[in-house]
């Protein structure tokens, strides 16, 4: 099989933003308690978070971790997870406990030592518009009103300057805890945005989109929200979970995710710019892919097994070696689509699907880099602050049931103008050894090529074998030219860069 990607520099889509990388932090399982905070484990700070998970963090450049939900979010009382005195809470949406151990101060003080912004989100299920004010109040005033001085007294003199603001999470669907019509929901976002842009006037704001392309209001609702709310809100959240879309867990329809994915965010800029449109508006809405992920409910992880405790695994997928493919290949999407995608969040960070896992029978265990972790890594190393480029690709295409025709090849090039620096983040989706020619257009030379490989694509790393997925250094080859042909091995992904 052949593949042929033309590059050229001039054609640019758009820089990748840090905050591409950013994850999700939910009050959830094993998230945040025995997740990132675990006071009696060895490696725990004198504030309870776990050093080993927070070097972890660090090293996937997760620039921008929303918080705290998710569905949680929709019956969070954040005046109960601050100050001296805490109430243990019943948490609806997941059928838990919520004892406000961690709450708002010490999130903040979390994000602090891993070196992310914090994406808030307000609760517009069982919350109100009043109440939203009033966490923006505490999060960004300096000293005026009640709930300023509040934080000050709790020990933050310095306002926390949190920049976005999730207006609630998933509010169509019928899960969600107080779900609401498009047209309810529009309101309440564009009153809740207008209150606390008043509050806050640096501050953006992510208006809820559809939470599934399956459900049976998308995209309409996303049409109608914007509508309402177009003129207060800055962005669009867009959420997308893959899993195999077939009974028969067929792997050429599960590698196609990211063909999923690039239909779903061109329907979504289809239908923003056509509200633009009837607006007569000159902004763009740009978009918050704020989870995204592999997720599979097929194996019972998904369950309740013991409720109102808190702390016990909760939608813990133990990734494989194929996920981490498609992990790959919808991170060549979301970067191809960088002049709208200024946030993503791969939900989520820790243990609840996902990329960093603990140890669930040891209290004081090890942590992991589950194989999902290591294409987030690779491309965040290679691509934050790049610009991707439009290629045109010869490569050869599949027939799924799902989408359709997709290629077999999925590819993302970035380009650093001052260092005149390449990478490519090259994904064989397809069963076959893909030999991919990348033409620059201009002599430039490889300059490293780090690779994930495997001819076993249900193998996992687990507590016992943590390196059984690990990227690989391949040796340069060291011709300048034009172009450079990769042999990629069947379901592969691969990082090469160069420089001209
Ligand atoms: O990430 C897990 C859950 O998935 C979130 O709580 C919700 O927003 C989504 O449905």
């Amino acid at each position: 099989m052949k593949s042929i990607v033309s590059i050229d520099k001039l054609q640019q889509i758009g820089k990748v933003e840090k905050n591409v990388f950013g994850s999700f932090v939910e009050h959830l399982g094993r998230c945040v308690y025995n997740g990132i905070y675990q006071p009696e484990h060895p490696t725990a700070d004198k504030n309870g978070f776990r050093r080993d998970v927070i070097d972890l963090v660090k090293d996937l450049h997760t620039s921008l971790i929303r918080y705290p939900g998710g569905n949680f979010v929709s019956g969070f009382e954040w005046k109960d997870s601050i100050g001296p005195k805490r109430r243990e809470c019943i948490d609806i949406a997941w059928e838990a406990v919520e004892p406000n151990i961690v709450g708002l101060d010490e999130f903040m003080n979390f994000a602090g030592k891993t070196g992310s912004e914090v994406m808030m989100s307000v609760n517009l299920g069982t919350g109100s518009i009043g109440e939203c004010q009033e966490i923006v109040e505490y999060c960004n005033m300096e000293k005026a009103g009640y709930w300023a001085k509040q934080r000050i007294a709790n020990g933050h003199k310095d306002p926390y300057k949190v920049h976005y603001w999730c207006l609630g999470n998933e509010m169509d669907g019928p899960w969600q805890i107080c779900t609401k019509t498009a047209e309810e929901y529009g309101r309440l976002a564009l009153e809740a945005a207008k209150i606390m842009k008043w509050v806050d006037p640096t501050i953006e704001v992510v208006a809820c989109g559809s939470s599934s392309t399956a459900n049976p209001t998308y995209p309409e609702w996303d049409r109608k929200v914007l509508e309402i709310a177009y003129d207060r809100v800055d962005y669009l959240s867009l959420h997308s979970y893959y899993s195999y879309p077939t009974p028969d867990h067929s792997m050429a329809e599960f590698m196609a995710s990211p063909t999923g994915l690039e239909n779903y965010i061109h329907t979504m800029r289809a239908t923003c710019d056509y509200v633009k449109a009837l607006k007569r508006s000159n902004k763009d809405i740009l978009f918050a892919l704020d989870e995204w992920n592999v997720w599979h409910m097929w194996d019972g992880t998904n369950e309740t097994k013991v409720k109102w405790e808190y702390g016990l695994p909760r939608n813990e997928n133990l990734y494989d070696y194929a996920d981490a493919v498609v992990v790959g290949g919808l991170l060549t999407t979301i970067m191809n689509n960088s002049d709208r995608i200024k946030i993503a969040c791969f939900a989520q960070l820790v243990n609840v699907i996902a990329p960093i896992y603990t140890d669930p029978n040891d209290k004081k265990g090890k942590v992991i880099k589950q194989t999902t972790y290591y294409p987030i890594k690779m491309a965040a190393d290679a691509f934050i602050g790049k610009t991707t480029l439009r290629t045109v690709n010869m490569v050869p295409n599949g027939e799924t049931k799902t989408y359709g025709k997709v290629p077999l090849l999925y590819t993302s090039v970035g380009y650093d103008e001052e260092k005149k620096e390449y990478a490519a983040l090259l994904v064989n989706a397809s069963d076959k050894v893909n030999s991919v020619q990348l033409d620059f257009g201009e002599a430039v030379e490889e300059t490293s090529l780090v690779k994930l490989v495997s001819d076993n694509l249900k193998i996992k790393n687990t507590v016992d074998q943590p390196d059984n997925i690990v990227p690989q250094k391949e040796d340069v080859k060291a011709a300048k030219g034009h172009k450079h042909t990769i042999q990629m091995p069947k379901y592969s992904v691969y990082l090469v860069s160069f420089k001209a």
